[in-house]
């Protein structure tokens, strides 16, 4: 099984805890697309639900396959999120942002009852940190945001390049007109301080670090797809 099967085997499983008539947040993302061509098919069944996208990326995919979308201000509670993530560990402690929907990605997260993760089992890791954190930003003073960073980081003994993301000759832009600053740290033993000294730093807008919202992860490796319920 490669690695696109895995994701769509995640994906199937998730889509059995979305009930008829859910309001449901779609995640961003290649796994989280999976996700919406197989909810897309029981939509065309006569399946209803109420979808409340993370990203731009995802409202276009969602309105090409007809999947009902209304708007966080139109329907600002949510039963269920499905969403990719970049690396998971034991804890369901997320890093997420690769695809730059992080923050919007958190506000639906936090706006839901349940989140429930779907990835492939190259994601699941002991230590976060592999994956470069991304942390978005705002545009004024970025160099200033990011020394801040730096400083705060190494008080956390924590080191490593952090780069402005480009998309080809371009800056990142993400959909809330903010960029983005890859952190690779290496490993994130306590991404409860380090989410605290980012939100600290006023050119911050939000961090990839997702702490205590997601209520189990489907992870698929090539024997099929398990549930991974957070250990405490
Ligand atoms: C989008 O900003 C991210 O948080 C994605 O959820 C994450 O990058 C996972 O993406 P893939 O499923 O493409 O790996």
């Amino acid at each position: 099984m490669d690695v696109r099967q895995m994701k769509i085997k995640a994906a199937e499983l998730a889509l059995s805890y979305v009930e008829n008539g859910m309001r449901l947040g779609i995640g961003t993302g290649s796994t989280a697309e999976e996700f919406v061509r197989l909810l897309a098919e029981k939509v065309a069944d006569g399946f209803k639900v109420q979808g409340v996208p993370t990203s731009e990326r995802t409202a276009r995919l969602c309105l090409e396959l007809g999947v009902p979308l209304m708007s966080l201000d139109e329907l600002p509670e949510l039963d269920l999120t499905v969403d990719g993530a970049d690396e998971l560990d034991r804890h369901l402690t997320l890093i997420k942002g690769g695809g730059g929907a992080l923050l919007r990605e958190k506000i639906v997260a936090a706006a839901s009852s349940r989140v429930i993760v779907i990835a492939d089992e190259t994601k699941l890791v002991e230590t976060l940190g592999a994956y470069p954190l991304p942390i978005e930003i705002n545009g004024f003073g970025g160099v200033a945001t990011r020394i801040s960073i730096e400083k705060a980081a190494a008080k956390l003994g924590l080191s490593g390049t952090i780069g402005l993301r480009m998309s080809g000759d371009d800056l990142f832009m993400t959909d809330g007109g903010h960029y983005i600053l890859d952190a690779s740290f290496g490993r994130i033993p306590d991404a409860v301080a380090l989410s605290q000294a980012l939100h600290a730093i006023p050119g911050v807008v939000e961090h990839g670090l997702f702490i205590g919202m997601a209520s189990l992860a489907v992870v698929a490796g090539s024997d099929g797809a398990r549930v991974i319920e957070p250990v405490a």
